[in-house]
């Protein structure tokens, strides 16, 4: 069987968007891994992460990330799933790793334009604030993401171009 293509990037880089583009373009099922969690913790993020903390949140990721094994297609993660323990090592075990990558300007513009509340990392910052926010995340991040099998910078990529490259 394939191995699933897991899709990484900060928030707001399109990991959903894209992935369920990528899936409809290769003809392979779609699963975000967000939305799974939410099934499973019967609540939305914001209200896991204010109930019982982030850590919790990333013990459960983890868990739902890894009863993903021996399932194809294409697999959103959230924007810390490989940040976390090894996680970036299971992925990179059991899959195609995809990196979605953005300038920080890009990621705030992107963001500004989103409801910032549905992130809890976000808790409802604009401007400078948000900006300095994104800059310092990515930079811890970017290690983590930096890691992935194939990078691409996703503005300038055209769909064809990713589906080529994943063949
Ligand atoms: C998070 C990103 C979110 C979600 C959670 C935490 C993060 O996913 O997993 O709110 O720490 O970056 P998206 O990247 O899909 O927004």
């Amino acid at each position: 069987m394939e191995r699933p293509i897991f899709l990484v990037g900060f928030m707001g880089s399109g990991k959903t968007t894209w992935g369920k583009k990528l899936a409809n373009a290769m003809g392979l099922p779609f699963l975000d891994l967000d939305h799974e969690i939410v099934k499973h913790i019967g609540m939305s993020i914001p209200e896991y992460f204010a109930l019982h903390g982030e850590d919790r949140f990333r013990t459960v990721e983890r868990e739902i990330m890894q009863q993903q094994l021996g399932k194809t297609g294409v697999i959103s993660t959230g924007g810390g799933t490989p940040c976390y323990f090894d996680n970036m090592d299971w992925l990179l075990e059991h899959g195609t790793v995809l990196y979605l990558k953005h300038s920080p300007k890009s990621l705030w513009n992107r963001l500004s334009n989103s409801d910032v509340n549905k992130r809890p990392g976000l808790k409802g910052m604009t401007g400078d604030d948000l900006l300095a926010f994104i800059e310092t995340k990515l930079a811890e991040r970017a290690p983590f993401y930096e890691r992935s099998s194939i990078i691409v910078d996703q503005i300038n990529t055209p769909l064809e171009e990713l589906v080529n490259l994943l063949k």
